[in-house]
């Protein structure tokens, strides 16, 4: 049922009170060495390797290759990594963008494990060093664009979620994958709040699962993913509005039917399965034209035309062939 109270509350705006908490140090050095493209993702220079599935990895960094994929590298100017992690959705931590990085600390990332199941051939159950081990990190620098009006430019690490979905082999009933995020009282205060149904679900159909820039990230700016970024792992679809790109994941099934996003059954009328980034399509309460680039937020700063499929257009737009995007928004 959809809940009134969120269409109001929903995703709301003010830029400006982002408390400073952590302060990532060295990032930028490796963000440089990534940009370079000078270093390979070597798991055992992580330390990963002799790991055990509990334990906390001996060092944060996440190196990623430059991607070959076609569209991965965005040339735009990467967004600071104090305003990516300090300006956050992440409800389970709070409905405020400084709440995330302010109580996200209580997120235990270790042990940490995915069920992927449904319609597959071979389900089961993924402990994170097995799945930062499946294929070569990439760092992909792609734009996320909020539907709230936002956007930023983040150097993401990980690989094509279509390495995981091969590997499990889906039937032919698979024409949906669900995505599960964690949803814990003990550790998430936001699920006090009625604000969504948790856990919060998302859902993609199997071809947009499986295309090369659906990403299964598991760090940005060559470091693991800071908690309020959906630490341990998460999903990022460049294409959609960011609440596709639901953070620490649990599950991942795979169905026949499209599933219900979390979103969707709160306000169906304003988040729709698709949520493609699309100008044309007005959220009901506000204008999708144009889009405020965090960072670039001073008085003078002009708001930028939002891009059809986020400037993605070239490598997805075939996969909505023939669809009404206005009715399939
Ligand atoms: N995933 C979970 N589990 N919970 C959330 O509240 N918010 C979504 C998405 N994934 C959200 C989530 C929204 S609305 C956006 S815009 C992006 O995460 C924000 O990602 P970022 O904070 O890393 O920029």
């Amino acid at each position: 049922m959809p809940k009134p109270s969120l269409a109001r509350q929903g995703f709301t705006l003010p830029a400006s009170e982002i408390t400073p908490p952590q302060v990532y140090a060295q990032r930028r050095q490796l963000l440089k060495l990534a940009g370079a493209g000078t270093a390979l993702t070597t798991l055992s220079s992580l330390g990963l390797q002799a790991q055990a599935q509990g334990a906390a990895p001996a060092t944060n960094r996440l190196i990623g290759a430059r991607s070959a994929v076609p569209g991965a590298i965005a040339m735009d100017k990467p967004t600071k990594v104090e305003d990516a992690t300090r300006y956050n959705n992440f409800y389970e931590f709070g409905t405020d963008k400084a709440d995330p990085a302010q109580h996200a600390h209580t997120l235990k990332t270790r042990p940490w494990s995915v069920m992927v199941d449904g319609e597959v051939a071979k389900p089961g159950r993924w402990g994170l060093d097995d799945l930062l081990k499946l294929a070569p990190m990439e760092e992909r620098i792609y734009r996320l664009r909020c539907v709230e009006g936002w956007s930023m430019v983040i150097p993401w690490v990980g690989y094509s979620l279509a390495e995981l979905i091969k590997r499990v082999e889906p039937n032919s009933r698979a024409k949906f994958v669900e995505f599960t995020t964690l949803a814990d009282k003990a550790q998430m205060p936001g699920l006090r709040s009625g604000v969504l149904d948790w856990p919060y679900v998302e859902g993609l159909r199997i071809d947009e699962a499986m295309h090369p820039l659906t990403l299964l990230a598991f760090g940005m700016y060559g470091e693991l993913l800071p908690k309020q970024n959906g630490a341990p792992l998460r999903l990022v679809v460049p294409w959609k509005y960011g609440f596709k790109s639901a953070k620490s994941l649990v599950r991942i099934r795979f169905v026949e039917k499209q599933p219900v996003s979390s979103w969707t059954q709160a306000a169906a009328q304003e988040y729709g399965f698709y949520s493609n980034v699309n100008p044309r399509v007005d959220h009901p309460r506000w204008s999708q034209a144009s889009e405020r680039r965090i960072g670039e937020d001073g008085l003078f700063a002009r708001k930028r035309p939002t891009l059809m499929f986020n400037g993605y257009e070239a490598q997805v737009g075939q996969l909505y062939a023939g669809m009404d995007l206005k009715r399939f928004f």
